[in-house]
């Protein structure tokens, strides 16, 4: 199974989560201005949301997306739920197929959530990857 890991990451708290979930799954961890390979079986993908939406270059790069399969989405935000709200209709508009259940945790802003994402958090995100690519066939 292919599988590759890309993240938009402001001030690095969404790239110490796609390092997790790169590290569980033996790949490498890019920002999304690598390209993803053409025959990609699962993409997991992460943002963060920054006043109130994704940043326009995760817009844009979902939009040049290509010949994967299935996108696994993850996120950090300090109070919102998550950034998946605003990357899954982006990813269906595609027609690509969206793994229903996504990983999130807070990341650190300001005075916010200080320390997060911390080990238990990427703990988590290490077993969301596990189970992501266990269950997909
Ligand atoms: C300019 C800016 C605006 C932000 N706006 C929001 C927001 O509207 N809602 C929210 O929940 N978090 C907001 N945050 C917090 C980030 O979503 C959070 O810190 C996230 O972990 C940042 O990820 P990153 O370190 O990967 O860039 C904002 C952070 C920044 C820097």
């Amino acid at each position: 199974m292919n599988i590759e890991v890309r993240y938009l990451s402001k001030s690095g708290n969404t790239a110490k989560v796609a390092e997790a979930i790169a590290t569980a799954l033996n790949v490498t961890a890019k920002p999304i201005s690598e390209q993803v390979a053409p025959d990609t079986d699962i993409l997991f993908l992460g943002g963060a949301v920054y006043a109130f939406e994704i940043d326009d270059e995760l817009k844009a790069f979902i939009r040049n997306l290509d010949g994967v399969k299935a996108v696994a989405v993850f996120s950090t935000t300090a109070v919102v739920k998550s950034a998946y709200s605003h990357i899954k209709p982006l990813l269906e508009k595609k027609g690509i197929k969206v793994i229903p259940t996504d990983f999130h945790c807070r990341g650190e802003f300001k005075f916010m959530r200080k320390g997060r994402p911390n080990s238990d958090d990427l703990a988590k995100a290490r077993q969301f990857a596990l189970e992501v690519t266990a269950s997909y066939n």
